[in-house]
């Protein structure tokens, strides 16, 4: 186990923010990550949310400062099937997995379920985080269970879909439970006979005009990566960690009020009375599409993008985050809330 110290962890975050950390170490699996948070040298868990940071592919993180503590970056492998039944597979993964290719490699096997998340950056220990979802489908719909370290009892802890508390990009370990476990390997029941989820509408659009005639998990991947490659910008290219605030909701009535003043506004109506908003609209009606100030921007062909073009630092983004929340507030009465996880 080696800990490096003051390392940039620009190649670390897909804003691609220059920030360093403090002390910086890589771990594989749990011995190793126990011995980590153990050690001597650094009482790092003493003000555990403060002096840790917890990485995987960085694609969901605005670093805004030098981090002053200790940055573990979990790169457990493995992906191996565990049980199976006449429906369905069960599948593990280490955390450290490649989130995209356990997707691929659960396709080239046949199982079905994760094929609508295809091109979801990072890594797969961070997919119940926020309980990752697109096209149709979040992965509480075919988790089965999860492995996590718990830093406090120092010891292996299993959570079922149920106490995961899974919701829309939300979980117990975004809320209640931050920085308390480290996740160290996610298992998903697949479906030997999948259903296939078109009903989002981009994916028929794009199957279509791909002249697909038989539907299967490998041409919905295919269509999904085809339409977000259209949509949201390379992390490789221009700095970003996708949707930066959450899709809002809000009560019907609230919506019909902004319906009448905004015949066009885009929302989706939801259990309870509850209408969930595109806050990419709200923020493209709002002005901010395109806009850019220095390297820090609002992606020109999705407003709910924010970018760095080159050499924007954390605060910049997240006071250009601010202004346009603030704009959304007094033009809609709607609050915007952040998906990214701000350190
Ligand atoms: P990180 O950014 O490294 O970490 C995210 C949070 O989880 C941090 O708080 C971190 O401390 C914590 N964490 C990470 N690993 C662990 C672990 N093993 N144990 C405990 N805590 C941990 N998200 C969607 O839901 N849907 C999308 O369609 C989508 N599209 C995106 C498109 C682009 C271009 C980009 C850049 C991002 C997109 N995202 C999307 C967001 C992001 O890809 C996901 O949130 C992803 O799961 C983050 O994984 P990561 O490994 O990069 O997490
Ligand atoms: N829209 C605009 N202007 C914009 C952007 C979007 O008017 O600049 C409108 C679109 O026309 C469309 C609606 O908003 O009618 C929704 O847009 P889109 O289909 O692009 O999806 P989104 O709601 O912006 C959500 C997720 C994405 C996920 C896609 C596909 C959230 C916060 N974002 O985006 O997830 O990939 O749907 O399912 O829920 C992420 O979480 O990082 C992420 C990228």
């Amino acid at each position: 186990m080696q800990i490096q110290e003051n390392i940039s962890l620009k190649n670390y975050n897909s804003f691609g923010l220059d920030v360093n950390a403090k002390y910086f170490s890589v771990f594989t699996d749990i011995p190793s990550l126990a011995e980590l948070l153990e050690t001597g040298r650094h009482p790092f868990t003493t003000e555990r949310s403060r002096r840790l940071l917890i990485l995987g592919g960085g694609s969901n993180m605005l670093l805004t400062n030098d981090f002053n503590g200790l940055v573990i970056k979990n790169n457990i492998p493995g992906i191996r099937k565990t049980a199976e039944d006449e429906q369905h597979v069960y599948v593990t993964v280490g955390a450290g997995e490649n989130w995209h290719e356990t997707v691929m490699h659960c396709i080239d096997m046949g199982w079905g379920g994760l094929e609508n998340l295809a091109l979801i950056p990072g890594n797969t220990g961070a997919s119940p985080m926020q309980n990752i979802g697109a096209y149709g489908v979040e992965i509480k719909d075919h988790f089965y269970q999860l492995e996590a370290w718990d830093i406090e009892d120092k010891k292996t802890v299993i959570f079922t879909a149920a106490e995961c508390e899974f919701g829309y990009r939300e979980s117990v370990f975004k809320g209640r439970l931050k920085n308390r476990f480290v996740i160290t390997s996610v298992s998903f029941r697949l479906d030997k006979n999948p259903a296939f989820h078109i009903t989002y509408g981009a994916i028929r659009e794009e199957l279509e005009r791909q002249g697909v005639q038989d539907l299967s998990i490998r041409a919905i991947a295919d269509a999904v990566i085809s339409i977000r490659r259209s949509k949201l910008p390379d992390p490789a290219v221009i700095g970003n960690a996708g949707s930066f605030f959450k899709n809002p909701e809000i009560p019907a009535s609230q919506f019909e009020e902004l319906k009448s003043v905004y015949p066009e506004i885009v929302g989706y109506p939801l259990p309870g009375a509850m209408v969930k908003l595109a806050a990419g609209w709200l923020i493209e009606k709002a002005g901010w599409k395109g806009y850019r100030e220095g390297d820090a921007g609002c992606h020109a062909k999705q407003a709910l993008v924010l970018v760095n073009y080159g050499n924007a630092s954390g605060h910049e983004i997240l006071k250009l985050s601010d202004k346009i929340s603030e704009s959304v507030r007094e033009k809609f009465g709607v609050h915007l809330q952040k998906e990214v996880n701000v350190v």
